[in-house]
């Protein structure tokens, strides 16, 4: 067999080390990062709460989404051994050959969780985009945003090897996705794009979209994989702007799931690695066949469905307090960074601040000094976003402590002493308001 390094076969080997040298070259500046770098690829030898050691130094993890601080939570724990107890550590049959009651009880609470009308839990969402998409692009049209996830696009290739047409919409940007949609004369539209952005933090105009897409008969797809279990239904009762329950960016926005197709996965906020769609019952059985993960895939280990469910659990009862300890956090950050003027995308308040360097050239260099100042972050290094934009990404979790926030916000104010950051874009006022 061929592996993707060697091309296709008709390729011979002089045009192929051209290839490779072209695309090595595209990634050139994330391999030398990657290599020069203690943030990339680094090996984790020991945890203590939020912090980590990393050979022999202690680190403040800013870079781990388990923003509910479910990974490190006693109770959601403590559940675990039982479960193991009756079922084994892993259940190996694909789901379609057999899925242990968890699966359905989780299905079941999620959908009264997310007010859908049913939901299918798959590993992964990678493996739900590479295996959707396709399946419900048809020979349609998929519109896409051209910011989505990686693993999105990914999704769109194989639906574009089924016989989908790909077409790109300027990013979050409702009129252009309009403009296209109005051209199109395919009779399956498929749109695209993330809930709360991976980097920036912010919500895209989601009703403005649900809109679009019951005008013009579309479906909307999308991936809330950070959003979900941190932002939810607004009300009254609730304790922080993120609203109540963690139920998603659709209730967030009080929306309806008419057109919608919802996805989100437990591996940030509930600290398990499954992932799942929300979306008709009748599309829920058309997948069980239509999918190769249901059919082919390993499941969950044992250990992610416990905490699922466990975590589902502690959502219920504390989730709301966590959520308005992560607000408060997040804020004290953000605010730090409007009294030294330094830009942030972040309008939301939701816990992931990217903070983009004034030049990119310094990203090897900021990111020594932070971990020499004992604060671990995401570094966004070039191809993965956009020269202006290279920078870092700090993620807050309710496991950071009040110390951990306060050594990073000290961090931060000797960051901006020594290297060019972006000014500041809006008044202070407005920030982390
Ligand atoms: C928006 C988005 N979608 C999908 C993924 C991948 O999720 P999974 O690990 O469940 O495949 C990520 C991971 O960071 C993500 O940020």
């Amino acid at each position: 067999m061929r592996s993707a390094a060697q091309g296709p076969s008709t390729r011979t080997s002089s045009d192929r080390s051209e290839w490779v040298d072209r695309w090595l070259s595209s990634c050139s500046d994330l391999a030398e990062l990657s290599l020069s770098s203690p943030m990339s690829d680094a090996v984790i030898e020991e945890i203590d709460g939020r912090r980590i050691r990393i050979g022999d130094r202690w680190l403040a993890d800013f870079a781990s989404c388990n923003y509910l601080g479910f990974d490190l939570d006693r109770e959601i724990a403590a559940a675990i051994p039982g479960y193991v107890e009756r079922w084994g550590t892993h259940p190996s049959w694909s789901r379609l050959l057999g899925s242990p009651v968890l699966y359905p009880e989780i299905e079941e609470r999620l959908t009264d969780l997310l007010g859908c009308e049913d939901t299918l839990v798959l590993p992964t969402i990678t493996l739900i985009h590479l295996s959707v998409i396709p399946v419900l692009a048809g020979g349609g049209t998929v519109f896409v945003d051209r910011r989505a996830h990686k693993t999105i696009y990914e999704g769109c290739q194989f639906a574009s090897i089924r016989g989908a047409r790909i077409e790109r919409f300027q990013h979050d940007d409702a009129d252009d996705l309009e403009r296209l949609l109005r051209n199109d004369g395919s009779t399956t539209r498929l749109i695209c794009m993330d809930g709360v952005n991976s980097m920036t933090g912010n919500a895209p105009d989601l009703p403005a979209f649900a809109e679009i897409a019951r005008k013009y008969d579309a479906v909307l797809y999308v991936d809330d994989a950070h959003g979900f279990g941190v932002i939810g239904e607004r009300g009254e009762d609730e304790l922080s702007p993120y609203g109540m329950r963690g139920n998603s960016i659709v209730r967030y926005f009080g929306e309806s799931y008419d057109n919608i197709i919802f996805i989100a996965g437990l591996s940030k906020a509930y600290s398990s690695l499954a992932a799942f769609i929300c979306c008709p019952s009748e599309i829920k059985q058309l997948l069980k066949t239509a999918a190769p993960p249901y059919l082919y895939s390993g499941p969950s280990p044992v250990a992610s469905l416990a905490t699922t469910l466990a975590g589902l659990d502690v959502n219920e009862r504390r989730g709301d307090a966590l959520r308005a300890g992560l607000w408060e956090k997040t804020g004290r950050v953000l605010r730090r960074l409007d009294e030294l003027g330094v830009h942030t995308p972040n309008t939301s308040g939701f816990p992931i601040i990217e903070v983009p360097l004034a030049r990119h050239e310094d990203i090897a260099a900021v990111g020594r000094f932070l971990f020499d100042s004992g604060i671990y972050v995401t570094l966004a290094a070039y191809p993965l976003v956009p020269r202006d934009e290279v920078g870092f990404r700090v993620q807050i979790t309710a496991a950071n402590t009040d110390e951990e926030i306060e050594q990073l916000t000290d961090a931060l104010g000797r960051l901006a002493a020594t290297f060019d950051l972006q000014p500041a874009r809006r008044p202070a006022k407005e920030a982390a308001a």
